[in-house]
């Protein structure tokens, strides 16, 4: 296209302002092939593999080049997309995928992700949005009667559990009044998103403290009790305290009611990371495992983990709703009309996000369409099925549970009875059958190192995910160790 032409089609594109419209019956064509492919893959994942990732200079070959100057049907682009770069990778809602934590999210939450976006939805202020503000506010109080907080405890729904730390911490620090030499503790176990969340809020390294954690992986009360102490000795101020309710690598549950006891004794902001396990609260078993967690002066919980959402769905609650927008809410001038009074929240204000989808919106549509109950069941029988998973392991003569069950994680390892392995051979046993797991299987697993072990690891959370399917992996795993067995007892 020639400069003139280019000149003459802006102008006309002034005329019609349609320089980036489709027609209504190309729209629904498009959504209509969208939502096909989506339909098909997922009704064809089970007999896909549970991993098809790519090396980058494959996938460069593919993708590499300079935004285009002219656009292409977008039926081709969307095909395109469809084969080349969406099911590239993990895909973490097979229902043979258990690694990391996997997730599987439900059609209605994916639709109404669809919605938001279609709807333009910015869930920044009430004026704004305010249909999306009182969806968000019903959402969070679902999360807050579920946790067991009293009313006045408030949040927000963030991007994931990593944003609601980060935000945590910015409203410990504040109620801590901003003190020189602030530290946060955590145990050894707590997720690397907690290290980030504190330095991003300006907490020096050195004053990030690990405390070490206990034969189950929970944190040591006495070493924490201890390093608080020297602390203030030497002058520095503790801000917070971060547990965990199911640690990424074990599904530990730090002692929640010791360690609100504690801060509360010591006046230090208790934090819990429940990103991982926070929902299982939904199920008697999940409850009782995190009793105590509703003392704690905050905390966050993952949507798109345990609660069958797309990606970003995480919350934060915190106890004194006050304490939240106390450390957020700031006033802009250009802001002012959006000011509507106590009643009208303005989201904007709980974080350091201004410009927000609407994520509550999936969660509020997934629990209206299928009710608590079966989110509940779903929840349940994730357990159930861990449970199952631990009792193959341990009565299998082939493998050893690591640590006792937590939640709906399974570490365990290959480490046949009366073989009398070094643990050089166990860990090179382990890290090849995990290999061929990857290499040759359709389930994907992942591993851990718990206390300097590296052992296998199992997570189950899909509701698709049968019992079909965590015992043709564990058995696949079985025979795995017991070709490697044989191959060094030949040796
Ligand atoms: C215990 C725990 N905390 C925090 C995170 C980080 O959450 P997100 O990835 O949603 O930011 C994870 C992620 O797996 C987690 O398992």
């Amino acid at each position: 296209m020639s400069m003139r032409d280019d000149s003459r089609s802006s102008a006309a594109a002034l005329e019609t302002g349609r320089s980036l419209q489709m027609e209504p019956a190309a729209m629904l064509a498009l959504a209509r092939q969208a939502a096909g492919i989506a339909v098909d893959r997922w009704s064809r994942l089970p007999e896909e593999d549970a991993w098809d990732g790519e090396f980058s200079r494959d996938l460069s070959e593919r993708l590499a080049e300079d935004a285009p100057e002219d656009g292409r049907p977008a039926a081709e682009v969307l095909e395109r997309a469809a084969r080349d770069i969406l099911p590239i990778g993990l895909r973490l809602d097979h229902p043979r995928c258990f690694a990391f934590i996997p997730t599987a999210p439900t059609w209605p939450s994916i639709v109404a992700d669809f919605m938001a976006s279609a709807y333009s939805v910015n869930a920044c202020t009430w004026l704004v949005a305010s249909g999306a503000s009182q969806t968000e506010l019903v959402v969070v109080d679902w999360f807050r009667r579920w946790i067991g907080y009293p009313e006045g405890a408030g949040g927000l729904i963030t991007s994931g559990g990593s944003a609601a730390s980060l935000n945590a911490l910015v409203v410990a620090r504040e109620a801590a009044g901003y003190p020189e030499n602030a530290t946060v503790y955590m145990s050894d176990q707590s997720h690397g998103a907690i290290i980030r969340a504190a330095a991003t809020i300006g907490i020096r390294r050195e004053r990030i403290r690990i405390i070490p954690s206990d034969d189950l992986f929970r944190i040591d009360m006495d070493a924490l009790a201890r390093s608080v102490a020297e602390d203030r000795a030497a002058g520095a101020n503790p801000i917070a305290v971060v547990a965990t309710a199911g640690t990424s690598s074990s599904g530990a549950i730090d002692p929640l009611e010791a360690m609100a006891d504690f801060c509360g004794a010591q006046g230090i902001w208790l934090h819990v990371d429940a990103a991982y396990g926070g929902f299982a609260l939904l199920a008697e078993k999940g409850k009782q495992a995190l009793r105590g967690v509703e003392k704690a002066d905050s905390i966050g919980l993952d949507a798109h983990k345990w609660f069958f959402q797309p990606y970003e769905a995480g919350g934060l609650l915190v106890k004194d709703e006050r304490k939240l927008v106390q450390a957020f809410g700031v006033r802009a001038d250009v802001l002012q009309d959006t000011i509507w009074g106590k009643n009208h929240p303005n989201f904007s204000d709980r974080s350091f996000e201004v410009s927000r989808s609407f994520r509550a919106f999936k969660i509020w549509m997934s629990v209206q369409t299928f009710g608590l109950r079966a989110f509940r069941g779903a929840v349940s029988r994730a357990m159930e099925l861990a449970e199952r998973a631990e009792g193959f392991v341990q009565a299998s003569p082939v493998l050893e549970m690591s640590t006792p069950l937590s939640l709906s994680i399974a570490c365990f390892r290959v480490n046949p009875v009366d073989a009398n392995l070094d643990e050089a051979t166990i860990e090179d046993a382990n890290r090849t059958v995990l290999a061929r797991v990857f290499w040759e299987d359709r389930a994907f697993i992942s591993s851990t190192i718990l206390h300097g072990t590296f052992c296998l690891r199992l997570c189950i959370l899909n509701d698709r995910t049968s019992w079909e399917d965590v015992r043709k992996t564990l058995e696949v795993i079985e025979r795995f160790g017991r070709e490697y067995l044989d191959r060094v007892s030949q040796q």
